[in-house]
């Protein structure tokens, strides 16, 4: 377990500003998401801290030294990769023991350790087949069981689930969740995936253009986003935003309901254009427009509504945000 502090870290690439004064300080044992479009510069800080770029500007400190020039091997870091290439040639157990393997371990001793991260991640009984012969998912465990073997303080993975099939995800968060939580190891995991970094993160960094635009948890990012770039990339659908007062006026589209059915005595209001509605089953989605602008809201899929009518809808105030028209800052009220 380990403390990891980025100090106004930066990284370019010719013009091209990757990584561009990111602060974010990472608490012993949490995880931590990095959410960010893609070419957001996720990946780009994972290699940072794991040792395979330099930085241009600022300092790596983990539990208080600094690393910048620690070789990465050194660094006590592990890291998944999206393309975890697994030894084809080898058995998952020599896959697994290779970074020990590697450093000269005794034998015994690395059967240990590798029971002990196999049983981790539920692969024990799949430990003398090959590559070719585990399915996709067990493949991404058993990367992750090659990373944890040597007990690193850091855990970096940079998109570990997007090879799988969606219907594996779901599961495959909870057991990545749940190791994580049993070993309390430090970890970082980037994903461009919404749902997926509210599901795992203690807390979410949100990237964009090299830079932390919010940083917090997944309530506060939800509920509270700091500006207009994160309400619209976290949530799906995202945020409707509708001019009124000289504000940018945010609401998302679950909040968005009949004025009839809001406890809220003076929400504020709207009438909605329902051009179109997807019912899918849990909710049902209603496409329209307020005045001109291009709104949804999610729906109980036993509400009655008829695509063309025009209703009054409304949002409670309590669940409205306020943005700046021309920064798109967030602004408390
Ligand atoms: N080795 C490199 N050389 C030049 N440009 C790079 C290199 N690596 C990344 N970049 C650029 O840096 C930006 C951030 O990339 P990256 O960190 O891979 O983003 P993400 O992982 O969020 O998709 C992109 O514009 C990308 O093209
Ligand atoms: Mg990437």
């Amino acid at each position: 377990m380990a403390i990891v502090e980025l100090k106004g870290i930066s990284k370019s690439f010719g013009q091209v500003r990757a990584v561009d004064g990111v602060d974010v300080e990472i608490k012993d044992g949490e995880f931590l998401v990095l959410l960010g479009p893609s070419g957001s510069g996720k990946t780009t800080l994972m290699r940072l801290c794991a040792g395979l770029e330099r930085p241009t500007g600022g300092s790596i400190v983990i539990d208080g030294s600094v690393v910048n020039d620690v070789p990465p091997r050194e660094r006590g870091i592990a890291m998944v990769f999206q393309s975890y290439a697994l030894y084809p040639h080898k058995t998952v157990f020599r896959n697994i023991a290779f970074p020990l393997t590697v450093e000269g371990m005794d034998k015994a001793e690395i059967r240990k350790k590798v029971e002990w991260a196999a049983g981790l991640l539920g692969i024990g009984h799949l430990l003398d087949r090959m590559p070719s012969q585990v399915s996709g998912g067990e493949k991404q465990r058993v990367a992750i069981a090659r990373a944890l073997v040597r007990r690193p303080k850091v855990l970096l993975m940079d998109e570990p689930l997007s090879n799988l099939d969606a219907k594996v995800r779901h599961s495959a968060r909870d057991e990545l969740k749940k190791f994580q939580r049993e070993i309390g190891v430090t970890t970082i995991y980037v994903t461009h995936d919404q749902a997926e970094a509210m599901g795992l993160g203690d807390r979410i960094a949100v990237m964009h253009e090299g830079k932390v635009r919010q940083i917090g948890t997944p309530d506060d990012i939800y509920h509270y986003p700091a500006d207009t770039f994160v309400a619209g990339f976290v949530g799906t659908p995202p945020m409707n935003f509708i001019e009124k007062d000289g504000l940018l006026t945010g609401f998302r589209p679950e909040l968005f309901h009949p004025a009839e059915l809001i406890s809220d005595q003076d929400p504020v209001r709207f009438r909605f254009r329902i051009e179109r509605v997807e019912n899918l089953g849990a909710y049902s989605l209603a496409y329209g427009t307020i005045g001109s602008v291009k709104v949804i809201a999610n729906l109980s899929p036993r509400l009655r509504i008829r695509e063309g009518e025009e209703r009054d809808f409304g949002v409670s105030r309590q669940d409205v945000r306020y943005f700046d028209k021309q920064t798109g800052a967030g602004i408390r009220r």
